[in-house]
């Protein structure tokens, strides 16, 4: 019987923490605020930006939003990035990805300026990660650290095993837990024999987005496991890339979909906005 690592509990004080510093800083007349962009109408875009708004509300941080249709064009969108840019009472940019087809993701990620990137996506925070210097960290493998510290779980000196490399996840993931001292195995779509290379795992972090990849025969007895994924099954039910049921009975401690990982990409995002704001 593995320990349920509670996403929604952990978010929640991270929040409460962030929402008790907020209003810190209020007193002395500062306010953070998080220029939120979305382009287009993607359904499930506007559920994560009205739970980021709703986010910011609870922890005292001012969120702006800006609603732009499908069709707007690559230069206005920078356009908008580069007001924000340069305004001083805005210390956090958001831009909602997936953008609409035809728009350079890179390039509208690029203009937003490092010292406002909050979700941590640009090539100079990507850098810094690397490097070991502060910088905005991605959001949802730094929620992972966090739950992973939260429940007392050790990460040094401990083989950790990253399945996937995406930009995002995978690889500020390994970037992390090398930062923790852990000993960092990356793998992917050509890993060869990918069973041997997870089972020696003592903490799984499953990034693969495939619904349900991860059994039993993949993980080793006593495993922390951290699944990143979120899937709408065939039942309708949400599901990750661990096959739960399978999984559960042999790990010491897992993440539930949903519950887990999940709600920690928001308490975090809040997180390195209280930070554009403060330094520690
Ligand atoms: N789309 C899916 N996840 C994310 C995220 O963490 N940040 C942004 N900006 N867009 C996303």
């Amino acid at each position: 019987m593995a320990k349920i690592i509670d996403g929604k509990a952990i978010s929640l004080a991270v929040k409460d923490e962030i929402k008790a510093k907020t209003a810190e800083l209020q007193a002395k007349g500062i306010t953070a605020t998080l220029a939120v962009i979305l382009v287009g109408e993607d359904p499930a875009s506007q559920v994560y930006v009205k739970n980021k708004k709703k986010a910011c509300e609870y922890c005292g941080i001012r969120s702006l939003s800006y609603e732009l249709p499908a069709d707007t064009s690559e230069e206005k969108l920078l356009e908008l990035i580069g007001e924000l840019n340069d305004r001083e009472d805005v210390n956090g940019i958001l831009v909602q990805l997936p953008l609409p087809k035809g728009m350079d993701e890179d390039k509208v990620l690029d203009a937003i300026s490092p010292d406002k990137d909050v979700d941590g996506f640009h090539p100079v925070n990507v850098g810094k990660l690397s490097i070991g210097k502060k910088g905005f960290v991605s959001c949802t493998p730094a929620g992972v650290i966090q739950l992973l510290k939260r429940s007392g779980i050790e990460i040094s000196g401990k083989e950790c095993v990253v399945v996937g490399r995406s930009n995002i996840v995978g690889k500020p993931m390994s970037m992390l837990l090398l930062k923790e001292n852990g000993t960092v195995t990356v793998c992917h779509s050509r890993t060869r024999d990918l069973r041997e290379v997870t089972g020696r795992a003592d903490i799984l972090v499953v990034a693969i987005g495939k619904p349900k990849f991860i059994d039993a025969s993949y993980v080793k007895d006593g495993a922390v496991v951290i699944d990143v994924g979120i899937h709408r099954g065939e039942d309708g039910k949400l599901c990750g890339d661990v096959d739960y049921a399978s999984v559960e009975p042999i790990a010491s401690a897992i993440t539930p979909v949903p519950g887990g990982v999940g709600p920690m990409t928001i308490a975090m995002l809040m997180y390195n906005c209280l930070s554009s704001v403060c330094e520690d």
